[in-house]
């Protein structure tokens, strides 16, 4: 699917041929003269249209409209989050339409100080979600329909960035949401791997994969065991972005890449148990974001690394009570052979260290426990250093994408002691999120440190089951932050000092 922006005042939206015509229309309408803002302004007068969020009104071939079908949908604040509800909206009838090329108008939704980067993002966000649709598996999938978006607004240029930004990130979970909804046997260790290698064939992208002898080597011992009980050998995915001078400290993404999470031999309950498949969604979460930085080139290094394996039941698995010695050096008493992620994270950690961050985030779903903390509307944020919590903390804001910062305090670290090695990979049931996030602060002592657990956020289950993408929106926010933020490539600089 094609996304176009492009200047459109409102008569030439109301003139502009194509299948489906849907204009965003705020609480804080100022009607002009042309044909369609009388028509909307008829609309809501007669109290067939009011612009609450969400509301709508269809109409097909309407006077004066060139579009086969007219759609208004309310917006309400015209907040970035009103857009999004409302795109989201209106592409329920644009689906079940047979539309090929739609436009969205956010030409009655800017003011005098003109549209804001953040709407225009959200409509291309909300529509790019709408349309995605999971067809690998199926031997009849629906064929998608919708080839062209034009979001017309009063004036490209002043958007073009946001636009743009917008186009990355929803392309980011795009991947990440694909890869997070296909099934185990459709997503191997070996099969993330060369999603990675896909990504390196883009613009500023390496990637390296270690497989079990090189990872044997590094003295992983500890994401070893994890991968122990599966036929499927394990993978250690490396991924590089080079946006700016090679010395630059690169951020670190790790995600956990548990590509299913049968608990082992501490087994899970059947019921649910294939959402599992979607225990690597923070692997995808990394994929996800370094698509979107092949697309937007920012000026920042990025180093992404993925642990992947599965988590099995087998006569050779790992056994609760079994010490297992960690990169670190660490060794650590395996009371559960469910809390596997932070077994496979804590050694990613650990070779973290030899890129000398400036940041380590890592992105997991870590803990059923925090699911109950904070469901799914933000994910649980950790972390060591105020200000990576305070940067991470704004990029979900203005990603639509949050989290909420859960505490670290010493204490909570009490009942990871053990009498059999130097920690435990379990506590107690109580605040479990916050315990795992202690076990995995031990191996993150050497850089400024954040962990995002993602239990709650990416993937949805019930009659809408499927990954969601979160949080690559958040992460590539935060990445452009950080490089508005860096010294810009110091080439010329050094060429004069030589
Ligand atoms: N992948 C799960 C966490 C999970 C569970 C995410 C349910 C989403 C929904 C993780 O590996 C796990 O099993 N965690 C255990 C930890 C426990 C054994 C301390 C959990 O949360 O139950
Ligand atoms: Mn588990
Ligand atoms: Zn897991």
């Amino acid at each position: 699917m094609d996304f176009e922006l492009k200047t459109l005042s409102r008569p030439r939206s109301a003139s502009e041929k194509c299948d489906a015509l849907v204009v965003l229309v705020p609480a804080h309408v100022t009607p002009g003269a042309d044909a369609l803002s009388t028509l909307i302004s008829g609309a809501i007068k007669a109290g067939h249209f009011d612009a609450e969020r969400g509301k709508m009104l269809q109409s097909y071939r309407s006077p004066g409209v060139s579009a086969t079908r007219l759609i208004l949908v309310g917006v309400g604040s015209g907040s970035g989050k009103d857009v999004r509800a409302a795109v989201a909206a209106a592409m329920g009838p644009i689906k079940a339409s047979s539309a090929q090329k739609i436009i969205l108008s956010l030409s009655w939704l800017a003011t005098d100080d003109g549209l804001g980067s953040d709407q225009v993002q959200a409509a291309v966000l909300a529509c790019a979600d709408g349309a995605y649709s999971y067809r690998l598996t199926k031997s009849k999938p629906a064929a998608p329909r919708l080839e062209k978006v034009l979001i017309g607004v009063p004036a490209a240029a002043s958007v073009r960035q946001g636009f743009q930004a917008g186009l990355a990130v929803a392309r980011g979970i795009d991947l990440a949401r694909e890869w997070g909804n296909r099934p185990a046997n459709h997503a191997t260790p070996t099969m993330l791997a060369g999603a990675a290698r896909d990504l390196a064939k883009l613009r500023g992208i390496r990637a390296e994969v270690l497989g079990p002898r090189e990872v044997a080597r590094l003295g992983m011992g500890s994401f070893m065991a994890v991968a122990r009980g599966s036929q499927e050998p394990l993978r250690f995915i490396v991924l590089r972005y080079s946006g700016a001078a090679r010395d630059q400290a690169p951020v670190v993404l790790v995600g956990k890449g548990i590509t299913f999470d049968t608990g082992g031999i501490s087994i899970k309950p059947a019921p649910e148990m294939d959402e599992m498949k979607f225990d690597m969604c923070g692997a995808a979460s990394v994929l996800g974001a370094f698509r979107a930085l092949a697309e937007l080139q920012p000026n920042i290094n990025v180093v992404g690394l993925i642990p992947a394996c599965e988590n099995m039941p087998d006569g050779r698995a790992l056994k609760p009570g079994d010490v297992v010695r960690s990169m670190s050096g660490q060794t650590i008493e395996v009371l559960n052979t469910d809390a596997e992620g932070r077994l496979i994270l804590c050694d990613a950690l650990t070779y973290a260290e030899r890129f000398k961050p400036r940041a380590v985030v890592d992105i997991a779903t870590l803990t059923g426990a925090c699911v109950i903390a904070l469901g799914a509307v933000r994910s649980g944020l950790f972390a060591s250093d105020d200000a990576l919590a305070l940067a991470l903390s704004e990029a979900g804001e203005a990603a639509l994408d949050p989290c909420w910062r859960m505490p670290l305090d010493d204490e909570y670290a009490e009942g990871l002691k053990t009498n059999f090695a130097d920690v435990a990979n379990v506590a107690g049931r109580a605040a479990g999120s916050v315990t795992a996030a202690k076990f995995l602060q031990r191996f993150a002592a050497k850089y400024p440190w954040a962990h995002l657990d993602i239990a709650g956020t990416a993937w949805k289950g019930g009659a809408a089951k499927g990954s969601t993408g979160r949080p690559v929106g958040l992460l590539v926010h935060y990445l452009l932050a950080q490089a508005a933020s860096a010294p810009k490539r110091a080439r010329v600089s050094r060429r004069a000092k030589a």
